[in-house]
């Protein structure tokens, strides 16, 4: 354990003394002593219950109060399932960082827990930054980047209950990096175990600008030792790969990251902030990864960071944030913003990533609607069909149509849709008729539609669809392509309608919940 290195230069078997050092230190730090656990908790107990319902989910995780980013050490531990996420409890836009924290046992409730980890060390008196969790030995194990300045270094705190974290400084700096690595841009650590050691993997970027994940091991969780350069990219990104992560599906081992500023490709990659997988082999005693397929995981609006756990029963879930983006967020003059995905099951099947909504969001249904047979004119309304949060899931027969599809959160005068574009063979989420202004990154297509290619499964399109509020996942083919986005409407439209453009097509069945949280 030489190598427990902080603030304090403190030895990790001494960390008790350590962390007591650095509380000295902070007491002497004004702008550590800002942020405090303590301060951010008090704030959300008092301004959290004046946050307007207007177009709050209600079984998507959202900040109580505040901004949300990443989805952060999703780990099991105590019985329980716990999600942290980046969070700005101040106001609804990105701040200095501290953890959120959601408990769950069953990925659709969420209970707050308050605040885990604030800003309020001398080494991380610039944010705590995302990274992961893991249990080892009845202890939880919350690794971060302790952001100071322009530099980046990986942190842990500790917890024996689930409730009170305590930190225990910085595992890994600057000088456990070869010299082509950024010391800036060093972040978002994910540790999981296999073949019995421990192993981290950050993202980072080479001099020269190139993202690429590092590879660390470790026996201990404290003392790591560098063991190489996992990935490189496999294209020019604007930045790093942020928020790698990794699991096992399919007989695969994969590899989640979100490359800043991948390149529109034919229809990949719409928008400025994507995220990918990768499968293939990895061996971390060595250090290589040898790839052999990739692909954009969602090809919606707003999907960004994704983290997965894998949980007792051999699944593996994965949740991400549907990052802001490209839209002018009315919630934000309600004082908060972001949301999470609903939790998804993932699975590599034939080099190809299917997601599934966790299977606990069936547990929520109420007041099931079934029709069959229906043909679908311009403006299908059904009887029993509408609602903001809601399920539907729909086998459509395409027949002639150039254009087949659904229009979701209906008003009067505003609408998302979502068809099937028999021309391009794509499947289009369109939101340019929600009445919201919308604006767009530089480096992306637009901000009001995104397409994926899909083949039709003998003239059939399946779409499953969830809806909540202010935002809408879309699960196409049995998971085979997903399109998550925020949606706001101007007039919070709860109207569901089916159109197409020739009169061969139909709706061969469709089912309709409400998810009601009970
Ligand atoms: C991704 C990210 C991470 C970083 C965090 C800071 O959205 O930029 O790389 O740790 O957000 O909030």
């Amino acid at each position: 354990m030489s190598d427990f290195e902080s603030e304090c230069a403190c030895k990790s078997g001494e960390g008790e003394d350590m962390v007591e050092n650095e509380e000295i230190d902070c007491r002497k730090n004004a702008a550590a002593e800002r942020y405090t656990i303590s301060r951010a908790e008090k704030y959300v107990d008092e301004h959290a219950s004046a946050v307007s319902k207007k177009y709050r989910c209600i079984y998507h995780a959202m900040p109580p109060i505040g901004w949300m980013n990443d989805p952060n050490g999703f780990c099991r531990a105590f019985g329980k399932y716990h999600l942290f996420f980046q969070f700005h409890p101040y106001s609804a836009g990105w701040g200095p960082m501290h953890w959120g924290h959601y408990e769950t046992e069953d990925f659709v409730k969420w209970k707050w827990k308050g605040v885990a980890l604030a800003p309020d060390k001398e080494y991380d008196k610039d944010g705590c930054f995302s990274g992961s969790a893991i249990e080892k030995n009845g202890v939880m194990y919350l690794f971060y980047t302790a952001v100071k300045g322009d530099v980046q270094r990986q942190a842990v705190a500790t917890s024996e209950n689930g409730d009170k974290f305590k930190k225990r400084g910085i595992v890994i700096d600057g000088e456990k990096l070869p010299e082509n690595c950024s010391r800036r841009d060093f972040r978002d650590p994910y540790v999981f175990l296999s073949g019995g050691r421990y192993y981290m993997i950050c993202g980072s970027q080479a001099t020269g600008g190139d993202g690429q994940i590092l590879l660390f091991s470790s026996d201990n969780l404290f003392d790591w030792e560098f063991s190489g350069v996992l990935r490189k990219d496999s294209k020019p990104t604007l930045g790093i790969y942020e928020c790698p992560c990794f699991c096992v599906s399919g007989g695969k081992d994969i590899i989640i990251a979100s490359p800043q500023g991948y390149k529109t490709d034919d229809w990949r990659f719409e928008n400025a902030w994507s995220s990918i997988y990768t499968a293939g082999k990895a061996d971390f005693k060595n250090g290589s990864f040898l790839p052999d397929c990739e692909d954009e995981i969602d090809g919606g609006f707003n999907f960004y960071a994704p983290q997965v756990l894998t949980v007792p029963d051999g699944r593996v879930i994965m949740i991400a944030w549907m990052i802001p983006g490209a839209i002018e967020s009315p919630a934000a003059a309600d004082g908060w913003r972001g949301t999470m995905t609903l939790p998804r099951e993932i699975e590599l099947k034939n080099g190809k990533l299917y997601q599934y909504p966790v299977r606990e969001i069936e547990n929520y249904r109420k007041n099931h609607v079934r029709f069959e047979n229906v043909s679908i004119e311009k403006d299908t309304v059904l009887n029993g069909v509408s609602g903001d949060k809601i399920e539907l899931l729909c086998d459509i027969f395409v027949g002639k149509a150039k254009k087949v599809g659904v229009k979701i959160f209906e008003s009067e005068n505003n609408y998302a849709s979502v068809y099937y574009d028999g021309e391009s063979g794509k499947v289009v989420f369109d939101r340019s008729q929600t009445g919201i202004a919308l604006y767009h990154d530089e480096n992306e297509k637009d901000a009001a539609v995104r397409s994926v290619k899909v083949d039709l499964k003998n003239g059939y399109i399946s779409f499953r669809i969830f809806l909540d509020v202010s935002c809408a996942e879309i699960f196409i083919n049995g998971g085979e392509r997903t399109m998550t986005g925020n949606v706001f409407t101007k007039e919070n439209g709860k109207g569901v309608s089916f159109f197409a453009d020739s009169n061969d097509a139909k709706i061969v069945s469709l089912e309709k919940y409400d998810i009601v949280m009970i």
